[in-house]
């Protein structure tokens, strides 16, 4: 139990190195929040920048406390519009606009310059405006804010938590120690980016309560947390209504697919075996993110996105195991009974972490072939979800929820694709389905990586830019760890 005045000393140092964001004068967006916020300097704060640096990366180890929530939420719930006109969007046909169709290959319409072939956004030569333009804009860039936040913690906390000889147990010498803090660094660089194109009510780091014990915890922790901040912003970053948002966003979320899969490497995955990242919903990613933040500081800006139940594969594959469907069947091999808790790593007998033989050997490589996968289809799925009105989040001052009927089918959402498997019910809150097998195109199988997956009261069709039309369909969410 941590006490408040030690709590408040953490949260205040957890701020220390934050500097207040410069308001933003009116009209001159454009240049207050692009160019040389990418100069932060590793040197001390003698940085010749003009615009404020939100944290500089050196000033920044990671907070002294980690742990859970201990007191009395003050507030629950996600943070409402003025008013909420329907209970869900409703399904419309195409866009009439949306007919071009160029069959020869010839442009069809005026050239509004020499080399420029008509349309496109932000083309036609209006001033670029780097800031949020919508609610819906806000609401994305606040939930990736609070993703960038935990992943400036994050990366620091285990290189601050193990020793020299704990990473070289787990594989892992000085340089590779080096390129963490490196991402550990990029991760100030985003969250001044994110906070400058937000304005003063942009969230503030929090303090994180975090699952693992050991380096390969961690490092499987981290392989899943930046795959749903990934996908989390992959889901949103073509329905944003700034462009110009949209553009340095990418930018950064391009950083953070690299280091997805440079965790996988480290954590002896397969570094990629999929030919196409998944887009998620904003509330998927927050349901996740949201069970790892335990407090933050007063007055911290609340969002709209939704919590989900949690769904929890009791047998999902132990990543360390050379034959991973030996993992038990009772949930017992993640570390605990949070959403992206990662596998229990320090087991001797099974244990592939230190096994020096190809298509069985699991420590930290550039590449690894699986002789036996982490899961296949077919591979029977057990599965457990909790009832919705837990709180959860930030001061557990969010509430998991569902507008869902009873649950029907498990969507697999992966790829280009969300899929369906029946589900069988086995008692109250449990039940099973069978890993499905479909392909992409050509021999992709489509489930495959470190994904979501869903419990569903019907098999809705939809594709990568309406997957958010499932939410209202959604009884409890998870992340399977397929491979
Ligand atoms: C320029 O394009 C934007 C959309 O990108 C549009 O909203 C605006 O009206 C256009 N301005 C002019 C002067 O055509
Ligand atoms: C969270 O709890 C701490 C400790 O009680 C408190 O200082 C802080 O203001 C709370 N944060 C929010 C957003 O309510
Ligand atoms: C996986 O384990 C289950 C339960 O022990 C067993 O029935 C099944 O045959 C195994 N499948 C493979 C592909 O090893
Ligand atoms: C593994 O670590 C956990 C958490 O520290 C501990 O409770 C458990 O006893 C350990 N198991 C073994 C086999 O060492
Ligand atoms: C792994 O095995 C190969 C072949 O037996 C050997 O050349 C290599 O040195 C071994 N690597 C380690 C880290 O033991
Ligand atoms: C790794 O797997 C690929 C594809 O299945 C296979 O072609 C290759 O021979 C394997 N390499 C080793 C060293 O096992
Ligand atoms: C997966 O998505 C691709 C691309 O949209 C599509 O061609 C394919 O039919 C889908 N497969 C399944 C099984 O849904
Ligand atoms: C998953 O990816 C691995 C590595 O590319 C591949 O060997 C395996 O066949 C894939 N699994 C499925 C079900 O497609
Ligand atoms: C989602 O879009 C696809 C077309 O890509 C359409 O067939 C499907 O009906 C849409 N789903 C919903 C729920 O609107």
């Amino acid at each position: 139990m941590i006490s408040q005045s030690l709590l408040l000393a953490v949260l205040a140092s957890a701020q220390a190195a934050l500097a207040a964001p410069a308001p933003v004068p009116q009209g001159q967006e454009a240049t207050s929040s692009f160019g040389p916020d990418v100069q932060v300097s590793a040197s001390p704060v003698s940085s010749p920048s003009p615009y404020p640096v939100i944290v500089e990366e050196n000033g920044y180890t990671s907070a002294t406390y980690h742990g859970p929530y201990t007191g009395t939420p003050t507030t629950t719930g996600a943070v409402d519009g003025p008013t909420t006109l329907a209970a869900s969007v409703p399904a419309l046909p195409p866009n009439p606009t949306a007919t071009y169709y160029n069959a020869d290959g010839v442009p069809k319409n005026a050239f509004p310059a020499p080399y420029v072939p008509a349309g496109g956004l932000g083309t036609n030569g209006t001033l670029p405006r780097y800031m949020v333009n919508s609610d819906f804009d806000f609401e994305s860039i606040a939930l990736g804010l609070y993703q960038e936040w935990i992943e400036l913690d994050l990366f620091h906390d285990g290189l601050a938590r193990f020793s020299d000889d704990d990473f070289t147990a787990a594989g892992l010498g000085d340089e590779a120690r080096s390129l963490i803090e490196f991402m550990a660094d990029q991760e100030s660089g985003h969250a001044t980016l994110l906070t400058n194109m937000l304005g003063e009510a942009a969230p503030k780091e929090c303090i994180y309560d975090y699952p693992y014990t050991t380096v390969r915890e961690w490092l499987d922790f981290m392989q899943r947390l930046t795959r749903f901040g990934e996908s989390g912003v992959w889901g949103f970053i073509n329905h944003l209504d700034s462009r110009e948002v949209g553009q340095l966003l990418a930018q950064s979320i391009a950083t953070e697919a690299r280091q997805q899969q440079i965790f996988r490497q480290m954590s002896g995955l397969t570094p990629m075996n999929v030919w196409f990242e998944n887009g998620w919903p904003q509330s998927w990613a927050w349901t996740m993110l949201a069970q790892y933040i335990s407090y933050c500081p007063a007055g911290t800006t609340r969002l709209a996105w939704q919590n989900f139940p949690t769904l929890q594969f009791l047998n999902n594959a132990n990543i360390n195991r050379y034959s991973p469907n030996d993992t038990a069947t009772d949930g017992s091999e993640n570390v605990g009974s949070r959403i992206t808790d990662p596998s229990v790593s320090n087991f001797t007998t099974g244990n592939c972490i230190n096994l020096n033989a190809t298509g069985y050997g699991c420590g930290p490589s550039v590449a690894h072939n699986k002789t036996e996968p982490l899961s296949f289809p077919g591979k029977q799925v057990m599965l457990q979800w909790e009832a919705p009105g837990k709180a959860v989040g930030p001061n557990m001052s969010y509430v998991t929820a569902t507008n869902a009927g009873t649950p029907k089918f498990v969507a697999w959402s992966a790829q280009l694709n969300l899929t369906y498997s029946p589900l069988t019910v086995t008692g109250e809150n449990t039940g099973y389905t069978y890993q499905p097998y479909a392909a992409v195109y050509g021999n992709d199988g489509i489930i495959n990586g470190t994904m979501a997956v869903m419990l569903t009261d019907t098999d809705l069709f939809v594709t990568p830019f309406n997957a958010t039309m499932l939410n209202p369909h959604i009884v409890a969410l998870g992340m399977y760890q397929a491979g």
